[in-house]
């Protein structure tokens, strides 16, 4: 032996067994989406997995000095319980709070360079921060330290949010790329003055499926997605705002 070790993951001494394989296995960037409406209890299900607050005030990504600079707001149009507008996703209470009334999804996906298709799906994720804020607090690390940092955390918060998708059937992608005035001007009354827009996850079920845990069956030939056999689901559509004591990701 070198003196370095080596952990092997055995499925019969780990509880989940290879979940987590299996919800790896079924990320992928889904585009574009239905517009068929999602239950707003699949939606706060799927931001409550990925960016909730755990009971220690931590979350499921890293975030340096725990800052947590990055808010997550979510404009919605087609979501079954929930009015249309955008809203922001409180973490720490697991609660949606509205923002506005007005439908910016189309607004929103025209300041994308090439997601237009985007505007049709019942939600739209924005990840923004407050990246002079982010500065000023990380100004004694170097210049750009604190906007370096907020893009990081984006990119966990991009992957979380792309696991727990593949885990509920869910589809979504990641829309790096903005026209950078244009999103400011269409983001202003969702997001505020202060907040840049990093980027963009669509959010929905991909065309022709319904969801399907990851490890059922893929019959649309994209893991944990099935076609569409009539109404499905039993989730309960009633507005949806708190959300703890939703269960946890199966
Ligand atoms: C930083 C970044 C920016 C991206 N921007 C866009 C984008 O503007 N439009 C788009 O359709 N996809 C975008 N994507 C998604 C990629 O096209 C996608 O992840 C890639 O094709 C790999 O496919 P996969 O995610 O299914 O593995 C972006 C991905 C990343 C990581």
């Amino acid at each position: 032996m070198d003196g370095t070790t080596t952990a092997h993951l055995h499925d019969d001494e780990h509880p989940d067994g290879r979940k987590w394989e299996a919800v790896l296995a079924a990320r992928t960037s889904t585009k574009p989406l239905s517009a068929e409406p999602l239950p707003a209890a699949q939606l706060i299900r799927l931001l409550d997995g990925a960016v909730g607050e755990r009971p220690d005030g931590s979350r499921r990504y890293p975030s340096a000095h725990a800052h947590y600079p990055v808010d997550v707001f979510v404009a919605v149009g087609g979501i079954d319980g929930l009015q249309s507008g955008a809203y922001l996703f409180h973490a720490a209470e697991s609660s949606m709070i509205p923002v506005t009334q007005r439908d910016h999804r189309h607004a929103l996906a025209r300041a994308t360079l090439d997601a237009a298709w985007a505007a049709e799906s019942p939600a739209l994720l924005l990840l923004a921060a407050d990246l002079d804020a982010a500065g000023r607090a990380f100004q004694a690390q170097g210049r750009g330290r604190g906007a370096r940092y907020c893009w990081i955390e984006a990119g966990a918060v991009v992957q979380n949010v792309h696991l727990c998708a593949a885990a509920l059937g869910l589809g979504t992608v990641f829309l790096g790329g903005i026209d950078d005035d244009a999103m400011r001007a269409a983001a202003q009354p969702v997001v505020g003055s202060s907040r840049s827009v990093l980027g963009l996850l669509p959010l929905g079920f991909a065309a022709g499926c319904l969801p399907q845990p990851v490890s059922a069956a893929t019959a649309c030939g994209a893991p944990g997605r099935r076609r569409r056999s009539g109404p499905d689901d039993g989730v309960n559509n009633d507005l949806l705002v708190e959300t703890r004591g939703i269960e946890p990701l199966t």
